[in-house]
């Protein structure tokens, strides 16, 4: 039997999907574009728009150079193609960080021009009164916690967190306030498995991991890494093809052929 043939069809919600705890894993991938969704959508809960398609799709070095356009380009694209996933959209880096209403404004915008469901926002303690803010407003958050990537300058690289008691401490916290605040499900990323495995225990919320072993209720995954499709991959990121080298040999034997007149 295949994920095909397990996965409901009917469409997944933000209640639904925080009322997966305990019952099945939850599985999580980011897509970008209209393809990529209709791949994933049978067999998976959550198509996130994830702020990495800069990087992914566009070659920036890091997620800050996103806009809320792109988001909106990319995320009609998905929520098109998406027939029972749960569609969320990214935030990207200055379009929420000011205060709950700027994140209210542009939140709102992106999700009336898409049709997506919700929203993901990076930070714990720190965007408590946003997310209180959102989700007392109708718009349901995904909260993210551990390595924020949109904070690489102040991490000083894409560095695993919450390594020491103290920094994992900081981190259970920020998970505890988010769970505190209303978000639906919060993402973990890259911290050790036991302090992923100890907030997983802790919150009633779903714990999303990245980078954050196997303990956590469910997995994300960015989809280009998984399937193969990026030259490189974060350490963590289990590659389960290797597509890019596959169409590498068919875009040369094209080339050959239509050279060769073959
Ligand atoms: O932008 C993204 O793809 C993400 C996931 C890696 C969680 O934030």
């Amino acid at each position: 039997m295949s994920a095909h043939d397990t996965k409901p069809t009917t469409k997944m919600t933000a209640p639904k999907l925080r009322a997966l705890k305990g019952e099945r894993g939850i599985v999580a991938i980011t897509s970008y574009t209209m393809l990529s969704a209709q791949w994933a959508d049978p067999v998976c809960d959550i198509l996130l728009v994830g702020d990495s398609l800069g990087m992914v799709l566009y070659g920036m070095p890091n997620t800050l150079g996103v806009t809320l356009e792109m988001t909106i380009f990319h995320g009609k694209a998905v929520v098109g193609a998406a027939k029972s996933a749960l569609v969320v959209l990214d935030m990207p880096f200055g379009t929420y960080e000011q205060s709950p209403q700027q994140a209210f404004e542009n939140a709102a915008k992106a999700i009336a021009a898409t049709g997506a469901s919700a929203v993901k926002l990076e930070g714990g303690v720190v965007m408590v009164p946003t997310i209180e803010f959102l989700t007392q407003r109708g718009i349901p958050v995904l909260a993210h916690v551990g390595l924020t990537p949109q904070a690489v300058n102040q991490f000083g690289g894409f560095r695993q967190q919450g390594k020491t008691d103290e920094a994992a401490a900081l981190i259970m916290n920020d998970a505890k306030a988010v769970e505190a605040a209303g978000a639906f499900a919060v993402v973990i990323e890259h911290v050790p498995e036991g302090l992923a495995n100890e907030i997983t225990k802790t919150l009633t919320i779903p714990t999303i991991g990245i980078g954050a072993g196997k303990g956590c209720d469910g997995q994300i995954a960015v989809m280009e890494d998984m399937i193969g499709l990026t030259e490189k991959s974060p350490p963590f990121a289990k590659r389960y093809a290797e597509l890019g080298a596959l169409a590498k040999q068919a875009i040369s034997e094209y080339a050959m052929a239509v050279r060769d007149k073959g």
